[in-house]
């Protein structure tokens, strides 16, 4: 890697329609703070960029369904996702929006410029369109038949069932997700990016000879994808949220979000160098700048061909000197998913888990999907936080800690020089290695690293057990152990806060250093004689069964919640004629008798007034409603479903009950009270 004067590192903006959560933390947020802390700590110039993905079409549909406005929502996660940054402690510089004015501003200058130099070309292309609605429906608003695997729910541009990503026209049978209908197809212009041609002339070059040396994950995805051949892209949209096309009679046009989030990293440094009062150019038009963009998989071909594209059209920017995404996180064997609340939201563990952030920031690292996908479960988390940090680094820090105060008053004591050929090794380790492995984005090898210098301090201090020494006559010795001893706390005070900041910063308080050393004193660490030490500290609690099964429990609970939900999501059924309707006889009844069937739980024996006749009917109510509360209400109930035996009753109809979302049912009846046998149509 060249030695640039300034860092430009980017973490992906997240889409403000739900919190951050661990998938989220492992596979961008905490290898980039990581990386930047240790830039920082080796004296680098860096500027640590996020902010707030608050376009595109989930926002809109999530607005919707809330019944709210798509800018109350990103209001709300907006402020959700910065405070839980913060909290964790993740050093971002600026973190921005792209509702902000001077996004739309940014991400305009852009399109213009971009237009006006002819880098457009405007094709009009057939999208489906919703009649009822009067309006064009975005890929997420269409569902269907997924042609692979049968789905009825898919996306327009995704089966969540199978994974494959589709276009609108694949799906079988679709509807809008607004009205319900079917959409029809209907001409409308956009602007599209001419990738294909860009492929030819730069892309294959940059990107297959000067970029083998990426992650081979996310080099594979870009090779893949140019081995297909690019196609021109489409970077506007019928949509009335989001940056609007900034050209005259263009109304009801926006930015496609793709277009416009990677701008929103240029827009949070102008933001930045306001505050700040400096200049925002040099970050991201020197080209004594890396820029480098930690993201998701999901992000990879955004940000390696994309994104690239539109700097390089611009013609003022860099490029990328290297995106490394991880691949995917998963949680106790399931693919994390924010609509199915199948997630560890980082809002929500640091409420249950004050004080522990390290401990998140340790596991997430030692685990995070670097190469390939990997998974998270609270059993490791406590098996890693117990056995690793509390049992060695933490057990080591504190015997140190107290045998000073024990023996030496917490005063750093004379001795005689010792080396202990396992430490020096895990020291030189660190120095030689770990600025090789972060700057290869090798932070769980980086980590387990440095952990090693805790390692052999740990156990250099259990094989001399210098509490078996005695005082009196083997003072020198003592002293030399603990000497020694406080000198590896005190580089691990260094090599550990890239990864562990609170820890660190714990270390440096019991150690009563005033300054952080910075990378180059990792060997000459040694505090003067006489030094007086802080008061120990416990740096891990151990995590206690009680607290993990509690967010199984969490979880699981979550799980069942949302298979009810689900339930009142079902897509709309098949359309049947009037006849098929007619064939139903639904009429209002009154209940006179209601009783339970023994042995089950869930039945209710319910003798129903019909109008032409009083019959019995066997009704899956019982977990809802007494029978002595349910007698006399007025419901609806579908006279010529076959009889049926029920535990040896027979049911002759069926009671109509509506099911909320949080599995609740509900009587269907009148408003006001009808003459029984009144025909429901
Ligand atoms: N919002 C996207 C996501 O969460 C990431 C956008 S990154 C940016 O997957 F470059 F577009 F900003
Ligand atoms: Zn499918």
């Amino acid at each position: 890697m060249k030695s640039p004067k300034r860092y430009t590192v980017t973490a992906a903006l997240p889409y403000a329609n739900g919190p951050v959560h661990i998938g989220h933390l492992a596979g961008c947020y905490i290898p980039a703070d990581t990386f930047v802390r240790f830039l920082r700590l080796t004296g680098k110039d860096v500027l640590f960029i996020c902010g707030s993905d608050e376009h595109g079409v989930p926002i809109t549909l999530k607005a919707r369904n809330e019944g709210i406005s798509p800018q109350d929502v990103v209001d709300k996660y907006h402020k959700l996702m910065g405070d839980a940054f913060r909290d964790l402690g993740i050093s971002f510089d600026v973190y921005s929006r792209t509702s902000a004015p001077i996004h739309h501003e940014t991400a305009q200058e852009f399109f213009l410029n971009l237009y006006n130099k002819g880098e457009f070309t405007e094709q009009s292309t057939e999208q489906y369109f919703d009649e009822q609605e009067q309006t064009f429906l975005a890929d997420r608003y269409i569902v269907g038949t997924c042609p692979n695997c049968g789905n009825d729910n898919a996306y327009g541009d995704q089966c969540e069932k199978c994974g494959k990503s589709l276009s609108p026209s694949d799906l079988i049978n679709p509807k809008s997700k607004l009205s319900g209908l079917a959409p029809v197809k209907k001409q409308t212009k956009h602007w599209f990016l001419a990738l294909d041609r860009y492929q030819q002339e730069w892309i294959n070059d940059w990107m297959l000879t000067k970029k083998d040396d990426w992650k081979s994950n996310v080099y594979g995805q870009c090779k893949s994808w140019l081995d297909q051949g690019l196609q021109p892209r489409a970077i506007t949209r019928d949509l009335d949220w989001g940056v609007k096309v900034p050209l005259e009679g263009e109304e009801g046009k926006v930015l496609y979000v793709w277009f416009d989030a990677p701008i929103g990293y240029i827009s949070a440094t102008r933001e930045w160098a306001e505050r700040e009062g400096k200049d925002w150019k040099p970050w991201w038009q020197s080209d004594e700048s890396n820029l480098i963009h930690f993201i998701g998989k999901d992000n990879i071909v955004f940000h390696c061909i994309i994104f690239p594209a539109i700097l390089k059209a611009h013609g003022d920017f860099i490029l990328p000197e290297n995106v490394p995404a991880n691949e995917f996180l998963n949680l106790e064997g399931d693919k994390i998913s924010t609509s199915r609340n199948w997630a560890v939201w980082l809002h929500e563990y640091l409420q249950d888990f004050p004080g522990r952030r390290d401990e998140l920031r340790y596991v997430l690292t030692s685990i995070a999907p670097e190469t390939k996908d990997s998974d998270f479960s609270w059993k490791d988390y406590q098996a890693r936080v117990n056995n690793e940090l509390a049992d060695i680094l933490g057990n080591f820090v504190n015997r140190v800690m107290v045998l000073t105060h024990k023996y030496f008053e917490g005063k750093v004591p004379a001795s005689t020089f010792q080396v202990v050929d396992e430490v020096e090794t895990a020291t030189s380790n660190i120095f030689s290695k770990v600025p090789e492995l972060i700057e290869g984005y090798e932070f769980r090898q980086a980590l387990f690293e440095t952990l090693n210098l805790a390692r052999s301090g740990n156990k250099y201090l259990a094989d001399a057990q210098p509490w078996k020494l005695n005082l009196e006559t083997q003072r020198d010795e003592v002293a030399g152990i603990i000497a020694y001893s406080i000198d590896i706390v005190s580089r691990l005070s260094v090599a550990l806060s890239p990864f562990l900041p609170d820890t660190s910063a714990r270390l440096r308080r019991m150690l009563n250093l005033p300054a952080q050393f910075g990378w180059n004193d990792l060997m000459v660490t040694s505090l003067p004689v006489g030094h007086q030490l802080g008061l120990p500290e416990i740096l891990y609690k151990k995590i206690e069964d009680a607290e993990v099964e509690a967010q199984v429990a969490k979880l699981e609970a979550s799980k069942a919640a949302h298979q009810t939900t689900e339930t009142s999501h079902k897509p709309v059924k098949d359309a049947i004629s009037y006849d098929d309707f007619m064939k139903m006889d639904i009429r209002v009844g009154t209940i006179l008798e209601a009783e339970r069937v023994p042995k089950a739980d869930k039945l209710l024996k319910l003798l129903v007034d019909t109008g032409v006749d009083k019959r019995t009917v066997v009704s899956g109510i019982a977990e809802h409603f007494a029978p002595e509360n349910i007698v006399g209400q007025q419901v609806s109930v579908l006279m010529n479903l076959e009889p049926r035996k029920i535990r040896g009753i027979e049911s002759q109809g069926m009671i109509l009950m509506a099911e909320d979302s949080d599995g609740k049912l509900k009587f269907v009846q009148p408003n006001e009270s009808v003459n029984p046998g009144a025909e429901v149509r």
